[in-house]
């Protein structure tokens, strides 16, 4: 079948056709792949417990395993072969974040993996390093208006929400693998990242002096703002290693794939991902959008539990409106969630023609940024933002919706779900392929794109129109946006004039403003009352005075390799 035209009928072989007993595996992780196939198996694990990859690759796997792989052998990412129906959701409305969180969470991780006592363990835990008593408030800003602080993590990034709990399980079920053995028969997971300042300090906080986890991330040397190096490398636990390579963001993410990409590497040093294609972080982003609603019940005298609410999230690689989008199918009443892209709008376009498409830039001078309309565009076609996290070519989890979307669609010829299954990967995969070769694909069948409208909805926010957004709500409210933040509040602000004032919006606050000075700089320099003091945590200005650890390396994968081996064993002795 494909999504671009009609469907095909399926046949004989495509109906009868079951799931083979087991998969071969083609990564150094053989040991650790739990397959969910066999009866005894599916009787301990509900579907929603059970993971598939995108690409029809693997299926009937367990929630360790996706957690540990991060990225299926085939390219795909994993997703529940179904997404429960939470169908007592609203008794949840007075339990706290990590109670919540527990809830949620259940239904996707059999207890067979993780006893429930320990599952809430993990979960009191990874929330209890929050400076907010309820880990992500909800402020009202004006009207319907409200904005969802997600930043109160050790990184101060909503990234937190997620790695605080992913560093856990790594690192419980490292332990639990360790048991008994010494030296070289443990199992020592070697997480390794390209930041180009964000993900970083998130991931390191995460994994910091976990058992069994070393912890390698790679920083453009130079090129990453002072304050978020000096976040990253003044955190001196021996299993966290920064290395400073001499080349641009690019040039990190490109030896991290290719360290993934080396059999040998990845057999001998179990290389783990932490970036949001980790299933285990858009799980954990789930809780936060049943947490905000039922504070908007609280807070609000208008608002009550059923009520409908509008979703608004800054969005760069999908990951964070994916988990919104997980929750209102699991019953949370979310009627639209609105995807705010900056300039690199390859999502926006997406909703907007059906095509989803690159945008090379072209020109001799693309290498070190064209210049385009006051911004620096790169030769992939990136331009360069004031809210640079955002600033992505092709958006990684998309892939993920893309799949529901194909499933959906297939579901229409009224055949059994095995079939519909494999129908949405091979869909996906063909999408892929045309993204990867062509540099796009579609557009797409009409049927798949007006699903795709009935639950999200996209804008597209300029730079100026992001510095205007931090200067409004300074004025109007004295509340200082970050500019991730303003993205999302241009975008709600937009999606309130068309759907009126009586409908709440919830819009996610991604990143604390001190976070990017330059952005929050330009915007409030001409403002008399305005200091940077007022925003600046006091953790943040004492950063300059603390010890530092990091090595600079040469752009050489092989150099990376290198020392990423020599210390990973050196850890391992530990
Ligand atoms: C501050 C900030 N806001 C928004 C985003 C976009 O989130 P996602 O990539 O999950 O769409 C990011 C991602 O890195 C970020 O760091």
């Amino acid at each position: 079948m494909s999504c671009q035209g009609q469907p095909k009928l399926p046949t004989e072989r495509h109906i009868n056709h079951s799931y083979p007993a087991s998969l071969p595996f083609q990564t150094g992780w053989t040991d650790i792949v739990h397959i969910m196939a066999d009866t005894s198996a599916r009787e301990t694990h509900t579907p929603s417990q059970t993971y598939l990859s995108t690409r029809g690759g693997d299926y009937g796997l367990s929630f360790e395993t996706v957690v540990l792989k991060g990225l299926a052998a085939d390219g795909g990412l994993f997703l529940p072969e179904e997404v429960p129906i939470a169908t007592d959701w609203q008794s949840w409305k007075d339990l706290s974040y990590a109670e919540l969180a527990f809830q949620i969470l259940s239904l996707y991780i059999s207890t067979d993996e993780i006893p429930a006592d320990d599952l809430k363990d993990i979960l009191d835990r990874s929330y209890s390093t929050f400076r907010a008593k309820e880990v992500t408030p909800l402020v009202h800003l004006q009207d319907n208006l409200y904005l969802l602080e997600l930043f109160h993590g050790p990184s101060y990034s909503f990234k937190d929400c997620a790695l605080q709990f992913l560093g856990n399980l790594f690192e419980y079920f490292l332990v639990r693998r360790n048991q008994g053995k010494e030296g070289k028969d443990r199992h020592h997971l070697t997480v390794v990242g390209a930041t180009s300042g964000d993900t970083g300090s998130a991931a390191i906080y995460g994994l910091r002096g976990k058992k069994d986890v070393s912890v390698f991330i790679l920083h453009p040397k130079g090129r990453v703002s002072p304050f978020q190096e000096r976040q990253m490398t003044t955190v001196l636990d021996g299993n966290v290693h920064n290395m400073a390579v001499t080349g641009t963001f690019d040039d990190c993410q490109d030896i991290v794939k290719a360290l993934f990409a080396d059999p040998d590497t990845n057999q001998a040093l179990k290389l783990g991902a932490v970036n949001s294609i980790n299933w285990a972080r858009i799980l954990a982003q789930i809780v936060y959008y049943f947490h905000a609603y039922f504070a908007l019940a609280r807070t609000s005298p208008s608002f009550k539990i059923g009520d409908k609410v509008r979703a608004v999230v800054p969005t760069g690689n999908f990951g964070d409106v994916l988990a919104g989008y997980f929750a209102r199918r699991m019953g949370l009443p979310i009627e639209k969630l609105v995807v705010a892209t900056n300039e690199n709008d390859i999502l926006d376009r997406f909703w907007k023609t059906g095509r989803y498409e690159t945008k090379p830039a072209r020109g001799p001078e693309v290498e070190g940024g064209l210049r385009v309309n006051g911004a620096n565009v790169h030769e992939g076609g990136v331009r360069e933002t004031l809210s640079p996290a955002m600033d992505i070519l092709v958006s990684s989890n998309f892939e993920r919706l893309l799949w529901y979307l194909a499933y959906e669609f297939a579901s229409s010829a009224g055949m059994n779900d095995e079939w519909n299954k494999r129908q949405a990967s091979q869909e996906v995969a063909l999408w892929l392929s045309d993204l990867k070769k062509k540099g796009g694909f579609g557009p797409v069948y009409q049927d798949v794109l007006e699903s795709a409208r009935r639950t999200f909805e996209s804008e597209r926010v300029t730079d100026t129109q992001t510095i205007q957004a931090i200067k409004d709500l300074y004025h109007d409210v004295n509340y200082v946006l970050d500019p991730h933040t303003a993205v999302g509040v241009t975008a709600a602000k937009r999606s309130i004039g068309k759907t009126g004032p009586q409908m709440p919006h919830i819009s996610l606050s991604t990143a604390h403003p001190a976070k990017f000075v330059a952005a929050v700089e330009l915007a409030l320099q001409d403002e008399t009352n305005f200091s940077f003091d007022k925003v600046l945590p006091a953790e943040f200005a004492g950063l300059s005075e603390k010890e530092t650890r990091v090595t600079t390396v040469e752009n050489s994968w092989e150099k990376v390799r290198e020392i990423v081996k020599k210390q990973a064993e050196e850890d391992m002795k530990r």
